[in-house]
């Protein structure tokens, strides 16, 4: 009789493993029925996520390379000054990428949304670049050579050292946009670029600091003896202008001899 219904033990546990599965097939069936809105809507965000995510760091890897097309060309400059005349009218450059806390710190701040647009639209100064210089005038020297260049647009130029900060700071500021060429596509990207002397530079990292410390109980005095150094230090660079400018004037007209030992010596400069 039992063998009417089950002919052999495989047969059992075969049709008691397809009732096992059938349910389980069933219960899951009607689990993802009843999740696959929440697991959809998690994958989806997940992926717009990760899209934005590679978006962002596509978008701080132009800014990385408007940095060195930007540093190049203040390199350029400066080779050519050292061959010229014989004088490096640059101390050195310095280039940062904003971290991404500063910029959604600075989002924040000015209550605009994070999207790339707004990055792209509203944050100058995700790339910057910092030219250190040795004398004043080379600060201007160097501005107007770079503004010139007909690749670069200026967008906006603050001038904190003929308006220093009511701080003391002084240093020009420019927002310029310089074309990168890509793979695939040409893309004009902002970077900021703050010129100053080696004394303005020193006057800031030390204000810079400063200000990061501990909140101060007598902060007015201190920031009026700050004030008062940056303004020794700006009669400082004045000071080292004259010297400079007096010397080159004083120099008695250079004889054929002179003019030619010049010349032999900027063959022998090395171009670096
Ligand atoms: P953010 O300060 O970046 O929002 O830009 P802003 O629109 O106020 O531009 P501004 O040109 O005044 O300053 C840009 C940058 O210059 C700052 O991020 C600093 O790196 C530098 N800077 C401006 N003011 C001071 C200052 O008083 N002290 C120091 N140490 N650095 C300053
Ligand atoms: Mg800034």
């Amino acid at each position: 009789m039992h063998e009417n219904l089950f002919n052999t033990d495989d047969d059992i546990r075969t049709h008691f493993s397809d009732t096992a599965d059938s349910q389980i097939n069933e219960l899951t069936k009607e689990l993802i029925s009843m999740s696959s809105p929440i697991i959809g809507t998690v994958y989806d965000q997940s992926k717009e996520i990760l899209s934005s995510l590679v978006e962002f760091k596509e978008l701080m890897m132009m800014y990385k390379c408007a940095i060195k097309e930007i540093r190049t060309k203040i390199e350029v400059l400066n080779t050519e000054f050292n061959i010229r005349y014989q004088r490096n009218p640059i101390n050195f450059i310095d280039t940062r990428l904003k971290r991404v806390t500063s910029i959604i710190e600075k989002m924040r701040r000015k209550q605009i949304p994070f999207t790339i647009e707004n990055i792209e639209e509203h944050i100058n100064d995700v790339a910057g670049v910092r030219v250190i210089c040795s004398y004043m005038d080379d600060i201007y020297t160097i501005a107007d050579a770079l503004i010139q260049q007909d690749d670069i647009k200026l967008i906006a130029k603050k001038d904190y050292i003929a308006n220093p900060k009511p701080n003391g700071y002084r240093s020009l500021h420019l927002i310029v946009s310089v074309p990168v060429f890509f793979a695939e596509q040409k893309k004009d990207m902002k970077v900021e670029v703050q010129i100053r002397t080696i004394a303005m530079d020193s006057w800031a990292s030390l204000e810079h600091q400063l200000r990061y410390k501990r909140p101060m109980t007598d902060e007015s005095e201190i920031a009026g003896q700050l004030k008062e150094c940056a303004d020794l230090i700006a009669q400082v660079d004045s000071k080292m202008l004259n010297i400079r400018t007096k010397i080159e004037s004083n120099s008695s007209e250079p004889s054929e001899d002179e003019i030619l030992l010049d010349k032999l010596s900027k063959i022998d400069t090395p171009i670096e």
